[in-house]
């Protein structure tokens, strides 16, 4: 079967996501691998992050998720594993009880989720993650909530990106179809001009094809040099555009690894990929 992504172009080419000034590639360890415990040059990373819903049993056990400057980071797992939990976590929606999150260096763990949003992290959540009653634009306009400059360059950035956007603007985003959500969806997230973007299962629910329209998209977004964590429930497509990968179980870190690595690892082609 051909695949649109066995090219490996993720974002590998560095002249792309890495242009010059925007600061150097960074180390990795000296096997080449990532250890699940996570690497501090991660531009963002959630580092051993154990807690769980109020007053509820912990629901993430010292579990470590990251992104590089310039890379896509993806997060499988099978149903329940606590995906969008760690999402939340990084995003400072559940208090976590021990561990920490890191935002190019700096210690965040206790900001509000709208501080973190100022600090230049852009989230959109699995379910809820647009205003269905209003329109397109309102939408994106909502999305610069936090700005106070003229968005309006960054909102024709978003309709260069996903021109079906630009055609349905006065269209309520109730009516739009499900890749076209999703696309409102992370254009929201895209308008306060976010310094890495944290998007949960953004390919849930639309059809292959829409599937590979929007993998392509996010890999244009890579490549302005926004890095990218996401999750997806799509694991082997999204292992072909990681540059790196964890697989959760039941909160805790089962395997960590470039999405290569873990498409060759036997363990979780037999686990989590039907062989
Ligand atoms: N708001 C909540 N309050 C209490 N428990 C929750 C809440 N949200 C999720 N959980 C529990 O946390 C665990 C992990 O759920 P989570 O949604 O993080 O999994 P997931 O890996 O994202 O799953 P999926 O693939 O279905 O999206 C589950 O046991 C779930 O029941
Ligand atoms: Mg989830």
């Amino acid at each position: 079967m051909s695949n649109p992504y066995q090219d490996g172009r993720g974002n590998k080419d560095r002249s792309i996501t890495n242009p010059a000034g925007q600061g150097s590639e960074m180390p990795r360890s000296k096997s080449g691998k990532v250890t699940a415990a996570g690497d501090s040059t991660a531009f963002l990373i959630g580092e051993a992050m154990t807690g769980g819903y109020g007053k509820g049993p912990d629901i993430l056990h010292a579990c470590t998720i990251a992104v590089e400057r310039g890379e896509i980071a993806v997060i499988v797992g099978p149903n329940g594993a606590g995906k969008s939990t760690a999402m939340k976590a990084v995003f400072g929606m559940l208090n976590v009880r021990s561990g920490r999150v890191l935002l190019d260096g700096e210690d965040i763990t206790a900001l509000t989720p709208q501080d973190r949003v100022v600090k230049g992290m852009g989230f959109v959540p699995q379910t809820s993650n647009i205003f269905t009653s209003m329109t397109v634009e309102e939408n994106l306009e909502m999305g610069a909530f936090i700005r106070r400059d003229d968005f309006r360059d960054t909102m024709a950035q978003v309709y260069d990106l996903f021109p079906i956007l630009k055609e349905k603007r006065n269209q309520a985003a109730g009516e739009l179809s499900g890749g076209q959500r999703q696309q409102v969806a992370v254009g929201r997230a895209l308008m306060t001009k976010p310094k890495v973007l944290m998007l949960d299962e953004p390919t849930a629910g639309v059809s292959p094809i829409v599937m590979d329209e929007l993998f392509d998209r996010i890999i244009e977004v890579a490549r302005t040099g926004i890095p990218i964590l996401m999750v997806e429930q799509n694991a082997r497509q999204a292992l072909e555009i990681a540059d790196k990968a964890y697989v959760l179980v039941q909160g805790r870190n089962a395997h960590t690894g470039t999405g290569k690595e873990l498409l060759a690892d036997p363990e979780v082609r037999r686990s989590f990929l039907g062989g």
